[in-house]
This record gives C-alpha cells, structure tokens and sequence, in this order.
C-alpha cells in the first residue's frame, strides 16, 4: 500500500480480532514511524508506552470515557510528551504519522483522547511514566474486525483556492 492509499484509506477500527495478536515487530515499524514525526525544533519531545498486557490494557479502557475498545486491542500505544511549547502539536504528528504506519500494515487503530483528560495523569503514574510528561493520546491497535464509513466533508467543500 502507498502513502496515499494509506491516508485515504485510514479509519478509525474499534472492534479488534481478538484471536490474532499483532507481532513485537510491527509494533516496532508504527512507533518508528511516530518517532520520526515532524517536530518543531527538532525537539522530539515524545516517549511511547506499548501495552500489551491485558489486565493493565483494561484498567485504562476503564478510566478512559470513549476508550472501552482499548480493553479488546491487542495492544495499546501511550504516547507522552515532554512539556515543550508545541508538546501538543508534535505528540498529534507522532500521532497521526502511527495511525497511518499502522493502517499500511494492515492493522487498524483508534485515537483515544489524551490531552487535558482528568485521567491523563492518573494514566501517566499508572505506567510509571514520569511526571513531567503530559499523556497525549491512547492508540488502540489490532487487526480489524471491522471498518466504519464515517461521512467526510467533500474536497470542494474545504479546499479554498486563493481566499475563503
Ligand atoms: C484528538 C482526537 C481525540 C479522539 N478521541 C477519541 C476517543 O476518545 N474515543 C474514540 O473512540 N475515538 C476518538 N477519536 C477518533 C475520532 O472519533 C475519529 O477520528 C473521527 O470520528 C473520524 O473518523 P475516522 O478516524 O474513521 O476518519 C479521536 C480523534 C482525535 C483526533
């Protein structure tokens, strides 16, 4: 699959095969694609939490309020940032960059709101993530059990050529 096929193709799964696990591997090529995000300065402020670990994946499904799937995802991707002046900006690329590694990879994901949760730290101590790390987003990750067609605002609808 090529990079456009990719974010063309990309939705958000929420319903994991829960027979077959996803490969140590392949964990490795979607955060490697995170890491390698845009980043303003260069900082790459960002660590990444794989949980493969069942009974630790559904402690923080609990704790999440839209985050139930991430307790049937064979894996889940916490990605933390260091708290530099675009922390947000580059946890979102790195974000972002892994959804679309993964999708290529024939996994599916969905992000689960990090940022400005009241769970955000009290997922952060859990993991034993130090405290001056802001969590940023909870990827679920596994293969597909199924694929929603969300509506999506057509291209002439969002696209202004020279001015609004
Ligand atoms: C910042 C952000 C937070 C999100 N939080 C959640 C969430 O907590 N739970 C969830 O199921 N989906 C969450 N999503 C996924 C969106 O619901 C999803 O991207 C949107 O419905 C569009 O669907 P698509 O990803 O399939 O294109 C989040 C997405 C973003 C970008």
């Amino acid at each position: 699959m090529d990079a456009l096929q990719a974010l063309r193709g990309r939705r958000s799964v929420r319903a994991y095969d829960e027979n077959k696990p996803v490969s140590r591997e392949m964990i490795e090529a979607v955060v490697n694609c995170g890491r390698l995000a845009a980043t303003a300065r260069n900082e790459q402020p960002w660590e990444f939490v794989a949980v493969t670990n069942v009974t630790m994946r559904k402690r923080i499904a609990d704790k999440t309020l839209h985050g139930k799937h991430i307790g049937n995802a064979p894996v889940c991707i916490a990605v933390f940032c260091a708290d530099s002046k675009y922390y947000l900006e580059d946890g979102c690329a790195a974000t972002q960059n892994m959804l679309v590694a993964a999708w290529a990879l024939g996994l599916g994901t969905c992000w689960v709101a990090g940022d400005k949760k009241e769970y955000a730290d009290e997922l952060r101590d859990m993991l034993g993530v130090p405290s001056d790390k802001k969590l940023i987003s909870l990827i679920s990750v596994g293969y597909p059990a199924s694929v929603p067609s969300p509506s999506k605002r057509p291209l002439q609808d969002v696209l202004h050529w020279e001015k609004y």
